[in-house]
């Protein structure tokens, strides 16, 4: 199945329509479904939410594209409910944080394994093992207030264990700016995995900003709030990396491109048979917002759409356990701290961060505090059920 970005005409927009039946379909079972389907609908929701977030800012700022704008954006949005709307209600909040930091993980390790520039490979690298962290500390979270075992969502594709510690992730706003890829040069598939990464880190901050107040334990609200900071530091990170003098309309055309690349992407490797119908389906609706924003781009920009846009995609991003990468990751950049846009070793650790961090942690920090004496051990639901068994 190959794509032509700039020819294939997908399905026209005035044929992408829903019902709220259409809309709220069946939901996957946690238990029964792989964990890399519901790593899948959790990214894809990031993705459309960011293609909302960007329609919404770039209307705020060019009056001549709000009325395409609102007609691509009404069809997101509904795109959006039909995804995130597949994940089911006995899923808990915190179950589906778990599923959040393992999107995190395997999907930054899938894309840092393939970056061509390594600066941008290295940026993904210093990312991922700081989210690496929060699985663990959200696990012990999991194990302590419903005696549940993480990798009943994680099912065994991913390691819990620490990463470099969440209370050593807080620096000073300066240290988590990155130098940019430049337009003219980068290769396609470094702006997808730009604008892949940063549409995943902010919707798991938003997530986290709206779930962390449902908690009635203090050590889990606290645990949240200091997740949502690092969260917001992962989208300044991620966002800083994307060329700033790429203009509205270009990337608008880059947003719906990397929509493409994502859902040809799942479709690629979708086994469940009804979520890869929405992925086929959204694959085609893509294409029709693509080919419905390359003809703004020309009457507005009067700009050829191939000037931005690739003819064919990369290789699709590949959904499998990156567990010994990660390994080797953690071995060799555990250590690695920020000053400014480079990466240096803790040692040399810009006073700006140690102070601000210093102060944040003044009081705990409760991702220590969430994992103080505990480790995850396999069957951890069966050992705790025991344990409460034998207490009772
Ligand atoms: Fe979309
Ligand atoms: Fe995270
Ligand atoms: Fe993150
Ligand atoms: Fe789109």
């Amino acid at each position: 199945m190959a794509v032509n970005l700039l020819s294939d005409k997908g399905t026209p927009i005035d044929q992408q329509k829903f019902t709220w039946k259409d809309l709220v379909q069946k939901p996957i079972s946690k238990m029964n479904v792989d964990a890399f389907t519901r790593v899948r609908i959790i990214l894809m929701n990031g993705i459309e939410s960011e293609s909302i977030r960007f329609g919404h800012s770039c209307a705020r700022m060019n009056k001549e594209l709000q009325a395409s704008l609102a007609k691509i954006r009404r069809k997101e949005q509904h795109q959006q409910t039909m995804v995130n709307w597949l994940l089911p209600a006995d899923q808990s909040p915190l179950e589906t944080t778990i599923g959040y930091e393992q999107v995190a993980i395997e999907v930054t390790a899938s894309l840092a394994r393939v970056e061509p520039d390594p600066y941008i490979a290295q940026v993904l690298r210093f990312g991922l093992l700081e989210d690496f962290d929060h699985l663990y500390r959200y696990s012990a979270l999991l194990d302590r207030l419903q005696g549940i075992d993480a990798n009943t969502i994680t099912q065994g594709y991913t390691d819990i264990v620490p990463g470099r510690p969440t209370a050593d992730e807080h620096r000073d706003p300066l240290d988590d700016l990155r130098e940019h890829y430049d337009k003219k040069r980068a290769q396609p598939l470094t702006k997808f995995h730009a604008y892949t990464i940063m549409a995943g880190e902010h919707q798991t901050h938003d997530y986290y900003m709206h779930y962390g107040p449902w908690f009635a334990d203090p050590l889990a609200r606290q645990l949240y709030a200091e997740i949502a900071s690092i969260e917001e530091q992962h989208v300044t990170q991620y966002e800083s990396i994307i060329d700033p003098t790429e203009s509205w309309i270009e990337k608008w055309l880059l947003h719906e491109a990397n929509e493409v690349y994502n859902y040809y992407s799942c479709v690629t490797q979708e086994e469940h048979p009804h979520v890869k119908a929405i992925w086929e389906r959204f694959l085609d609706y893509e294409l029709g917002h693509l080919q419905y924003a390359m003809e703004v781009c020309k009457q507005i920009e009067r700009r050829d759409p191939a000037e931005i846009l690739p003819e064919t995609l990369p290789e699709p991003i590949a959904y499998k356990s990156n567990r010994e990468y990660v390994r080797q990751v953690l071995r060799d950049e555990l250590n690695l701290r920020a000053d400014g846009t480079r990466f240096v070793d803790k040692s040399q650790e810009p006073d700006r961060s140690l102070q601000y961090r210093l102060q944040l942690n003044q009081d705990g920090s409760p991702t220590q505090t969430v994992a103080a004496g505990w480790s995850w051990a396999p069957g951890g639901e069966l050992t705790t059920r025991r344990g409460l068994k034998e207490a009772a």
